[in-house]
């Protein structure tokens, strides 16, 4: 019988290309989300994409009775944990709600898990552990030391889960910190539409790209970089679902806990994403170089040679599909969902 897989944000960015990655490897994901930042309209596009209707909870990561009712009605083999509030500016606002989001729901979930003899997580961490780094390319050993509440609050449900595993070593955990991811799924059924304004450079660009905003504020044009513009790992989102499903298999083998970076250790500077998403588009992409943005580090990428040797898995699509495929949805999608 397939295996079910518990994806709390399974309605959100990366949780919903995960489903898709999923259920082409042969799993049944189930979806637990409460859409405080995503649309239910995803299952219909998910429904498309899969050709199967998922399973749907919409509720909360941190209702613990939710939960233990959840796994006592379904065997589930593993949880994937995309579910937490992702917005750095925010969680300076209004650290409470980071941190009771972020690392009470962890370990609501950890515990519900636990109770019901449930032990493969894997969790999203970030790249943002790392804080301002060294060098790059970063490997996991790299000194933590996250700039803000957001960051802190990935690094302290990393810390809780080595001590879980460190008591309990039947676990199977992976805590996996992702670096900038960008695109969307080939077919331009789902993909990334973020509330407002967008802070990430990919949406932006992409509302530009469609008239939607006149022009591309770049921050900072005198980096310390190639060309004076920031240098980020901006990783596929299919590549990084397909890394989560490289770790299920992982974590089927053998009982560990790893820490894996999921980027293509390569970086990009702004100016070459804005050149990519304009032979992507085939239109012009207006920018503006403006003063660099408060908190924002020069340049860092991943070293992801680590989850190759783990999990046999790298990043295969190149920012030209990055763009390729972030311009598709948006094209076809300027409201996302709606
Ligand atoms: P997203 O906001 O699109 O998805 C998160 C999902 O979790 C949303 O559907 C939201 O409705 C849901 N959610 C939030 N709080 C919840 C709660 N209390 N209970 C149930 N559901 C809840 O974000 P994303 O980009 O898909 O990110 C997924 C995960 O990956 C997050 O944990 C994020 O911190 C992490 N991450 C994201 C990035 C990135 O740049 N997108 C980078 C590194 C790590
Ligand atoms: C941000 C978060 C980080 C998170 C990551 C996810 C901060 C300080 N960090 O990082 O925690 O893990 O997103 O992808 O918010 N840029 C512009 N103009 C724009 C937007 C961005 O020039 O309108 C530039 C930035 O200065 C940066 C690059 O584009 O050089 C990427 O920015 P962004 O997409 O926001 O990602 P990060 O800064 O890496």
């Amino acid at each position: 019988m397939s295996q079910r897989i518990l994806v709390t944000g399974g309605a959100g960015f990366i949780g919903s290309h995960t489903c898709v990655a999923l259920a082409a490897a042969g799993y049944v994901p189930v979806i637990l989300d409460n859409l405080c930042n995503s649309d239910v309209r995803v299952l219909e596009r998910l429904h498309q994409i899969t050709g199967s209707t998922l399973q749907f909870i919409q509720g909360d990561v941190r209702d613990a009775a939710l939960l233990a009712r959840v796994f006592a009605e379904t065997p589930f083999a593993a949880a994937i944990h995309f579910a937490g509030l992702k917005a750095v500016g925010d969680s300076v606002s209004d650290p409470l709600a980071y941190y009771d989001t972020n690392v009470g729901g962890s370990l609501m979930l950890a515990s519900a898990m636990r109770d019901a003899g449930v032990n493969t997580l894997i969790f999203s961490s970030s790249a943002t552990v790392y804080g301002e780094p060294e060098h790059s390319p970063i490997p996991e050993d790299a000194a933590l030391r996250p700039a803000s509440p957001y960051g802190r609050s990935k690094l302290m449900v990393e810390q809780a889960l080595v001590d879980l595993y460190r008591s309990q070593p039947g676990w199977r955990i992976a805590l996996l910190r992702y670096f900038n991811p960008v695109g969307a799924h080939e077919s331009g059924l789902i993909g990334e539409h973020p509330h407002g304004k967008p802070n990430n450079l990919m949406p932006f660009v992409c509302q530009v790209a469609v008239g939607q905003r006149d022009k591309l504020q770049i921050h900072g044009g005198d980096y310390p970089t190639p060309d004076g513009t920031g240098v980020r790992d901006y990783v596929h989102v299919m590549d990084l679902a397909e890394g989560h499903v490289a770790a299920l298999k992982h974590a089927e083998i053998q009982s560990s806990l790893v820490t894996l970076n999921l980027g293509t250790g390569q970086g990009a500077s702004v100016l070459e994403v804005v050149r990519a998403f304009e032979r992507a588009s085939g239109r012009p992409l207006p920018f503006e170089i403006g003063p660099r943005r408060p908190g924002d580090v020069p340049a860092y990428w991943g070293d992801p040679s680590l989850a190759q040797a783990t999990l046999g898995w790298r990043a295969r699509r190149s920012l030209d599909q990055m763009c390729a495929d972030s311009w598709r949805w948006q094209q076809r999608n300027p409201e996302g969902y709606r």
